[in-house]
């Protein structure tokens, strides 16, 4: 449409045609955009992607979380009563639609929610408790993209529900710490807090709510409305406005019940038992509402230049209350998510290694028609023979070729020429020291599974003796 009406204002000429060229290209140009807050993945990032889920892989078969993998699209219902409807991503970042039969669905903002339907739908209070579930995948929020806040972003997500024990608490943190302790991130910090139930918590919030009204023409724009609303997101209010009433706060940790109080002090003295480094924040509360008794964020506290705070690279908490809430029964539950991309960019900004495994040894090489048709038969004997080969089949020049192979950190290349494409054998050159043997085509798998064999046991050897 907007096309068409600058066609008309340039007729018009209201346009320049110079001015009318730029427009086109810039509107070209933005139609081959990803959506804002949105990136694309690319092979030179996957790498850390498979690093990052690998370790989540071996944490949660560890901890014994099995595989869940829900819909990317819930009832929006499901989000308003679970994540609540006074938090921001229920108020303002929820990307929603409506389908053709009428049902209001919502791309899943997080993950939580969704799973704690599965596990009622599908009666798993009936199996063993607890029940420990981990899935991984993208969640979708409409937020101002910024450093470290995007559109759609992944989570890796555990969850154990079907048991009221502290130990559970501590145990999901340690797994998530053990996440980012096994990427070699350094000077982690776990913030934790706990937040009280429905047993103290409408009352702290009584409290609470009486303090600010004290006090409210202190308080910024958002926490004016948040009083009424949602009193206890003041407290994480990172204003400045806010802060000196924010340090004369009622805190809620003074204001737990026993029994709340009694799961708070276990939690730590579990956590104190691990080792694990962690400082209570009284103002942590999270920005869900389904949270009860104890919640946590875990930090890097290397700030890089771009970044004003450290934000939190994971975040959880338990949620007795959310089975209830979502038109169940009450289930106890504890968990967290970890955000992909932002623990992915702490590795990039730190400049951790990721050792990039080329996973092939063999390299293809061919020059000439002949050759190319005879290559293509032998990488297909080699993929039969379950042996990884690289190739570059569109190239014909032979230097180009070796390039390629030496780039990706080739061990062995195989070169057919004319010549050897008519005597039916094939050049195996080892790029660690340029020698160069020939062999018959048909021995040549044999000869590359020797090699490999003795190159495995020899790096295999020498590990031991380091
Ligand atoms: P959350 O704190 O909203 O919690 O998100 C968890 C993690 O996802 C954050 O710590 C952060 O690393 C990442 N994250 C959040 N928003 C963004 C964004 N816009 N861009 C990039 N990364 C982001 C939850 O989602 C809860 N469901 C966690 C949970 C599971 N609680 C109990 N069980």
């Amino acid at each position: 449409m907007k096309l068409v009406k600058l066609v008309y204002q340039r007729i018009a000429n209201k346009i320049r045609y110079i001015d009318f060229l730029i427009i086109i290209k810039m509107a070209k140009k933005q139609r081959l955009q990803s959506p804002q807050g949105m990136h694309d993945i690319l092979p030179e990032d996957q790498k850390y992607f498979e690093k990052l889920y690998g370790i989540a892989e071996n944490i949660a078969s560890f901890y014994g979380f099995e595989k869940i993998e829900t819909p990317i699209l819930e009832f929006t219902d499901l989000y308003e009563k679970g994540t609540g409807l006074n938090t921001d991503i229920v108020e303002k970042q929820m990307f929603s639609l409506k389908t053709r039969g009428g049902d209001l669905l919502t791309l899943r903002p997080e993950f939580t929610p969704g799973v704690m339907r599965a596990f009622i739908q599908h009666g798993m209070m009936n199996l063993p408790q607890p029940v420990k579930l981990f899935s991984v995948g993208s969640v979708f929020r409409y937020e101002s993209p910024q450093a470290g806040r995007f559109r759609q972003f992944r989570q890796i997500n555990f969850e154990v529900f079907g048991e009221k024990s502290p130990a559970i608490d501590a145990q999901v943190i340690q797994a998530f710490y053990n996440l980012l302790f096994e990427l070699k991130f350094k000077n982690l910090v776990i913030e934790v807090n706990s937040i009280g139930a429905g047993c103290c918590r409408p009352y702290f919030k009584k409290i609470l709510t009486s303090y600010l009204r004290s006090n409210i023409n202190s308080l910024c724009v958002d926490c004016k409305r948040r009083v009424r609303e949602n009193p206890l997101r003041f407290l994480d209010c990172k204003e400045e406005k806010c802060q000196p009433v924010k340090a004369q706060a009622p805190q809620i940790i003074d204001h737990l019940c026993e029994e709340c109080n009694s799961h708070f002090k276990e939690t730590l003295e579990f956590l104190d038992e691990l080792g694990l480094p962690y400082r209570l924040n009284p103002y942590l509360v999270r920005g869900l509402d389904y949270y009860t008794k104890t919640v946590f964020e875990i930090f890097s506290e290397i700030v890089s230049p771009d970044q004003v705070l450290p934000i939190a690279l994971i975040g959880g908490g338990r949620y007795d209350n959310l089975g209830k809430i979502i038109g169940g029964k009450d289930i106890p539950a504890c968990g967290g998510a970890a955000g992909v991309e932002r623990i992915i960019n702490e590795m990039k900004k730190n400049q951790f290694r990721v050792s990039i495994d080329s996973k092939k040894e063999v390299f293809l090489a061919q020059v000439g028609d002949l050759a190319k048709k005879k290559s293509l038969k032998l990488f297909e004997e080699f993929r039969k023979a379950k042996i990884p080969v690289a190739e570059s089949l569109s190239k014909d020049s032979l230097k180009v070729q070796l390039t390629r192979a030496d780039r990706l950190n080739i061990r062995y290349t195989l070169i057919l020429g004319q010549k050897e494409a008519l005597e039916k054998t094939v050049i195996l050159r080892d790029m660690k020291n340029g020698i160069q043997d020939t062999f018959k085509i048909d021995k040549i798998i044999n000869e590359i599974k020797k090699r490999l064999k003795r190159k495995n046991n020899y790096a295999i050897r020498s590990k031991k003796t380091k």
